[in-house]
């Protein structure tokens, strides 16, 4: 069983409805969808932390016609190889749960800073745990998980470190240097090739595997064409020039061009 804590105190969380709470009687409702909402006031850093509804169901709309099905396949033959025993399995910035619903363990958890995402999430898939939590502060004891995931998402790697077991896995996964570059190249007048680094050194961690996957894909129509803006981070940084000239694009052939790091959690 995974220990949660409370994001106030630190103190074990008892895991009932209508409420979690901890022994300080700090209190957390379960919703009706059946998540949890364990982030604090001050753990936010806007009223609406995270992706918005309409970035999630963009999302959401674009995971669910298949577009990015090589990228969940890969996840899953990289999960089956390098933790083939994990009984537990955490995805950190889950978004709506499209990853982690197609993994197989005894306990999935999933949390987002994004209270729109989890709602998606919990809707999804009723066989697996949502929290609105933050990645900073993860509301899990420590060395609670066998296996823990970041899908373009961020890297908190103290925090990764801490509630994973030893010997472990970390999967990371990562937009490369050519990510949809045809999308860029409508939204951005030039496209600024910025060095990434795309395999980081971790501490408490060793790279044992890295793998690039790539293919390409057609979006038919317009609709398709915003959706994959909206759920990329582009959105939050699109000029007016840059939304008016996809807004006439109906039609879209991109690469995806996706890392993948797998880091093994060492002391
Ligand atoms: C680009 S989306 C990826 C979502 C999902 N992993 C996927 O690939 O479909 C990044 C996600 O990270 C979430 N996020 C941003 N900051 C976060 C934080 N501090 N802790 C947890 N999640 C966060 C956002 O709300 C968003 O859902
Ligand atoms: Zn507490």
């Amino acid at each position: 069983m995974i220990q949660t804590i409370c994001p106030v105190c630190g103190k074990p969380l008892t895991m009932e409805k209508p409420a979690w709470h901890c022994e300080n009687r700090h209190s957390f409702d379960v919703a009706r969808q059946g998540y949890v909402n364990l982030l604090t006031v001050t753990q936010k850093h806007s009223l609406h932390p995270g992706d918005s509804q309409k970035m999630v169901a963009a999302r959401k709309a674009f995971l669910d016609a298949g577009y990015y099905g090589p990228i969940a396949q890969t996840l899953c033959v990289l999960v089956q190889q390098f933790a083939p025993d994990a009984r537990s399995i955490l995805d950190a910035g889950c978004g709506e749960g499209y990853y982690l619903s197609q993994l197989d363990a005894p306990e999935r958890w999933g949390i987002d800073i994004s209270k729109e995402a989890v709602r998606y999430a919990a809707v999804r898939e009723k066989n697996a745990r949502w929290l609105t939590a933050t990645a900073a502060h993860l509301p899990f004891a420590d060395g609670s998980f066998d296996c823990l995931l970041s899908m373009f998402a961020l890297t908190a790697e103290v925090e990764f470190a801490r509630v994973l077991k030893e010997n472990s896995i970390f999967l990371q996964v990562l937009a490369g240097e050519k990510h949809l570059s045809a999308l860029k190249s409508v939204i951005y007048p030039t496209v600024l090739e910025r060095e990434k680094d795309l395999h980081p050194r971790l501490d408490g961690f060793r790279l044992l595997h890295e793998e690039t996957l790539r293919f390409d894909f057609s979006l038919e129509d317009h609709a398709m064409v915003q959706n994959l803006l909206y759920m990329t981070p582009h959105a939050w940084r699109i000029s007016r020039e840059g939304a008016l000239a996809l807004e006439q694009t109906a039609r879209l052939s991109d690469t995806a061009e996706v890392v993948f790091n797998v880091y093994g959690r060492q002391k």
